[in-house]
């Protein structure tokens, strides 16, 4: 008794304590739900939402939220407007599937404020560019974007080949036993030591040992975020704490910075003793050392007045974005074409075109000359958006046909459904590079088409992103030629922050 009394007593002070959110959330609730009843979803129940419906099995979920889409939003797009609304419990989130909607919320310079869900990331990458908004986010992203110039990106190619090179040395030995091998994770480390490099000049060498305990840290942050974005009860502070996941969270954060904070240090000191903080960098500096984007950013940092946290929060925010992102659209690349053989025999002749018998890593002008095999990893893009959900809460009304959807709103922009639209695909559920046939592509709206988002907040390592996937696909497919063992629509990808196979990419690999 005396505990329901307890009970009792702390939801009244819970209530009287919020009392002014509660009213501002019961008046933005009928707003919203007012709003979307002109919008098809699955049914639901007031202020449990469509909850009760949804499947716990996150593969199975998957398949509950696709089938929603093709009912609700595909079905008839002129109708639905491309929208369909879910209710998370009383939170309503709008989804936004066809280039029609999504246009609308890309392209405006207003709806850039990233919804709360991503509030978990900030402990770790701060105020980064990713989860920056408004005018910060404006201001920030006029700085950074000379950094992602070609020019200065064409400098990391040879990281770029060296690299791929100590993956061949280890997926050659596993092609010598002929055992089926999962290349996710050694793509994901090859990925991750790429990226080390060129954002923070530092060389981590996961390939060659494993046990870093900052590798570990960052694989955790992106596993426990994840859990944080579909568990909303670990919103609440209290279950957050005892769930355990607080602690490991800010340990791991812990970790992941104190590293980068001695990285910068280590590289600050380094470019001191050579002169380059002080006075303008020249373009001749430039152009002849291998500067890391860490080196640029330490070059402007006096001039723009950036603090070492908001360095350090950049730095982070690479790591994060550029890592993992890249291993899924290579893996699920090179996945696809191993079991297409005739596509992955097209690979390779135009790898030998390029290369002949030479063995030198990957040019710049070899990468321009590698068209086909751009088609490939835009096709797995297409089909395998590693990126699964683009997320906005709106800043303003926004109008979509008849609908106003209200401020506050969160929306989702689903890549997968707008690469999917069969007004623009041929083959919408087929791995087919064809259709990134130069004629194709310019014949089509670019919204049906958005891994790398799209509008003013697009992905700004978009570029580094499509050189560093030609050059190592070439590297591999130069070397081997590649079977896959699970055969597509089987290997479902799950929807985690960024795309994984279910099954991972098995495949056995024959010496070329
Ligand atoms: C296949 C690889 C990649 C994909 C599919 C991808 C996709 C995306 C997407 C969809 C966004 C928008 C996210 C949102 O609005 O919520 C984004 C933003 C971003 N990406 Fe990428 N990305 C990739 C690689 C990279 C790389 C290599 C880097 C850095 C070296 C990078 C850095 C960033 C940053 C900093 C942002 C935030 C941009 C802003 O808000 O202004 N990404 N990326």
């Amino acid at each position: 008794m005396a505990i329901l009394i307890a009970f009792v007593l702390c939801i009244i002070f819970i209530i009287i304590d919020n009392r002014r959110k509660i009213q501002q959330f019961l008046t933005y609730y009928s707003k919203a739900r007012k709003a979307l009843s002109k919008i098809g979803g699955p049914p639901s129940i007031p202020l449990f939402g469509s909850a009760h419906l949804f499947k716990w099995n996150v593969l199975e979920f998957t398949y509950q939220v696709e089938e929603w889409g093709r009912k609700y939003l595909l079905a008839d797009p002129e109708k639905s407007h491309g929208l369909m609304h879910i209710w998370a419990g009383p939170v309503p989130v709008v989804v936004c599937g066809t280039h029609e909607s999504i246009r609308i919320i890309l392209e405006s310079n207003s709806n850039i404020t990233k919804p709360r869900h991503y509030q978990i990331l900030e402990r770790w990458l701060g105020t980064g560019l990713l989860i920056r908004t408004n005018d910060k986010w404006h201001a920030r992203r006029k700085l950074l974007t000379p950094a992602f110039h070609f020019n200065i990106l064409r400098r990391y190619i040879p990281v770029f080949g060296e690299q791929a090179q100590i993956l061949l040395s280890i997926l050659e030995e596993h092609a010598a036993t002929n055992e089926v091998v999962d290349v996710f994770p050694l793509i994901k480390r090859c990925g991750l030591d790429i990226i080390a490099e060129t954002a923070m000049g530092t060389r981590l060498g996961s390939q060659s040992h494993h046990n870093s305990e900052y590798i570990d840290a960052v694989y955790r942050l992106s596993q426990i975020a994840w859990d944080h974005i579909r568990f909303p009860w670990l919103w609440l502070k209290p279950i957050w704490r005892l769930s355990g996941y607080a602690n490991e969270f800010d340990r791991m954060v812990d970790i992941a910075q104190n590293f980068t904070r001695r990285v910068i240090e280590e590289r600050r000191e380094s470019l001191e003793e050579e002169g380059l903080l002080e006075g303008e960098i020249t373009e001749e500096q430039v152009r002849t050392r291998k500067l890391a984007l860490l080196d640029l950013l330490l070059m402007m940092q006096k001039a723009n007045a950036l603090t070492d946290e908001e360095l350090r929060a950049e730095v982070d925010t690479f790591m994060f974005e550029g890592s993992d992102t890249n291993a899924s659209a290579i893996g699920f690349t090179l996945w696809f074409l191993g079991q297409n053989p005739e596509y992955q025999e097209k690979v390779h002749e135009e790898i030998d075109e390029i290369f002949g018998s030479d063995d030198r890593h990957p040019s710049e002008e070899d990468i321009c000359r590698m068209v086909y095999i751009e088609k490939c990893y835009k096709e797995a893009l297409r089909m395998t958006p590693p990126v699964p959900i683009i997320a906005r809460e709106l800043a303003e009304d926004t109008q979509m046909g008849d609908v106003i959807l209200p401020s506050g709103l969160t929306v989702i922009v689903s890549p997968v459904s707008a690469s999917r639209d069969p007004r623009y695909w041929e083959r919408p559920e087929e791995f087919f590079p064809d259709h990134f046939d130069a004629d194709k592509q310019s014949s089509r709206d670019s919204y049906s088409f958005i891994p790398f988002s799209g509008g003013p907040r697009n992905c700004i390592g978009q570029k580094f992103a499509v050189l560093e996937a030609k050059s190592m696909l070439a590297q591999i497919f130069r070397k081997f030629r590649v079977e896959s063992i699970d055969i597509w629509p089987a290997n479902r990808p799950l929807p985690e922050i960024i795309l994984k196979p279910s099954n991972g990419f098995k495949v056995r690999l024959y010496r070329r």
